[in-house]
């Protein structure tokens, strides 16, 4: 499969990168980093954009913390735009940078229940698409740890495009996070116009993911003797 593939290519050139120099140069990050992202846009395709180098990386990771920050699929949509505003971005970057779902998987933890008991009135959460959703029940129903997954973008798992935009207009958004950005009554006030325009215009998508993408980058950098320049980017030193 090709999406096997993609992360054992990625696993294999991520381990295979220990730098010896110490100090940032340049093109110090040219021998590692950089080769992963290139396989990732060979084989995915999607937008380039450019990388400001010489980042400091933390020296800990955070389970508390990334739980509390990061917005879960299961969150109110205005939350999920609170979150996003407080390091700086706004709901462009929220629709474009959810556009990220266009690959990958998600566990049926994540999305069983819109499928199960979803409300007094409705087994199945009445904005997912009948056919999708018997696709799913079935999946989930055979899987009691909710391990089992499912793609994100159905239309093109491993293809970075907008097809996950289109998706949302015929409700074949896989989690509650990403129809609600196109059919829950906050995503109709403040987000669905600007899936309708990505899903009529990938370069809009493109140039939009781009953008929030170097902006997120630039989210409070650590400075001075904060944290480390990393010898081999997937690990402390
Ligand atoms: C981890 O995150 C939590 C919640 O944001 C915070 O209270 C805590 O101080 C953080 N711990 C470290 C070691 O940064
Ligand atoms: C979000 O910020 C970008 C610039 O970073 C801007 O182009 C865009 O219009 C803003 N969107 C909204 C909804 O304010
Ligand atoms: C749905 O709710 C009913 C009644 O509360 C319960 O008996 C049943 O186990 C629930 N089904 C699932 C799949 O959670
Ligand atoms: C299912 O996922 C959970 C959480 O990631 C993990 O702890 C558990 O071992 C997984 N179960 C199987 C059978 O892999
Ligand atoms: C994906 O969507 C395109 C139209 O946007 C359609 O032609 C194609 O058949 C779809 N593929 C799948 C696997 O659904
Ligand atoms: C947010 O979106 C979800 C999914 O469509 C929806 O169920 C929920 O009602 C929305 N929340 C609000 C407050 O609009």
């Amino acid at each position: 499969m090709k999406g096997i593939k993609l992360f054992v290519v990625l696993m294999v050139l991520s381990l295979s990168v220990e730098v010896s120099r110490s100090q940032l140069s340049i093109n110090f990050y040219a021998a590692s980093c950089p080769n992963v992202y290139k396989v990732v846009r060979r084989e995915s395709g999607g937008p380039s954009w450019r990388v400001p180098l010489g980042r400091r990386d933390g020296l800990v990771a955070n389970q508390t913390g990334a739980n509390s920050n990061l917005p879960s699929p299961f969150e109110p949509n205005h939350s999920i735009i609170a979150k996003f505003a407080a390091v700086g971005l706004n709901t462009t970057d929220v629709v474009a940078l959810s556009g990220g779902h266009t690959i990958g998987l998600a566990r049926c933890a994540l999305f069983a229940s819109r499928l199960f008991n979803f409300s007094a009135t409705s087994s199945v959460d009445p904005t997912l698409d009948a056919s999708m959703a018997a696709d799913l029940v079935s999946l989930c129903s055979s899987s009691s740890d909710g391990n089992a997954t499912a793609a994100l973008d159905r239309n093109s798992t491993y293809a970075f495009d907008n097809h996950y935009f289109k998706n949302l207009l015929i409700q074949k958004g896989l989690l509650s996070s990403d129809q609600g950005l196109f059919s829950s009554d906050e995503g109709k006030a403040a987000t669905k116009d600007l899936v309708v325009t990505y899903s009529n215009d990938n370069q809009a998508f493109f140039g939009d993911f781009a953008c929030a993408m170097t902006k997120m980058g630039n989210i409070s950098p650590l400075t001075g003797s904060a944290g480390e320049i990393r010898k081999n980017c997937r690990v402390v030193n």
